[in-house]
């Protein structure tokens, strides 16, 4: 678990140039995150939230109106999905705590099935 961390941490430098370089090209209304091999525990929604931190934070200093947020979660079936949703209110009251209510909105969805990239984040 502390790997991941470390991974994440560790990626999270180009993760974000690489988001805001996408953002900034597009202005997008609507941002879907992919992330493929999710899994449920303590780090399954930790790289979307940075990727929301990001454009977060970029439209606060562009003085742009935040995009619409579709959040995808794939794992294998056999994933605990339902750990996940329940974790979702949570993270939607903090989200709304930290960013304010009209952030977003963002939307978290479960895709169960098999990919042909697993451990992978895309925009
Ligand atoms: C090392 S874990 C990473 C979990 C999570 N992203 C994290 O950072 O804690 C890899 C996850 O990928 C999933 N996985 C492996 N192969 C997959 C595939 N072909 N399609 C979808 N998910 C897959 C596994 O079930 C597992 O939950």
């Amino acid at each position: 678990m502390h790997l991941k961390r470390v991974v994440i941490s560790k990626v999270k430098p180009t993760l974000q140039k690489s988001i805001i370089e996408v953002y900034c090209m597009l202005f997008p209304e609507c941002l879907r995150i992919a992330d493929l091999g999710c899994s449920s525990g303590p780090n399954t929604l930790t790289v979307a939230s940075k990727i929301l931190d990001t454009i977060d934070l970029t439209c606060r200093c562009l003085n742009k109106k935040p995009p619409v947020f579709q959040v995808f979660l794939n794992d294998l079936p056999g994933n605990d999905f339902n750990t996940v949703f329940q974790s979702l209110p949570s993270f939607y009251e903090k989200l709304e705590k930290q960013k304010g209510a009209k952030f977003g909105p963002c939307f978290i969805t479960g895709m169960p099935g098999l990919n042909s990239q697993p451990y992978m984040a895309e925009l």
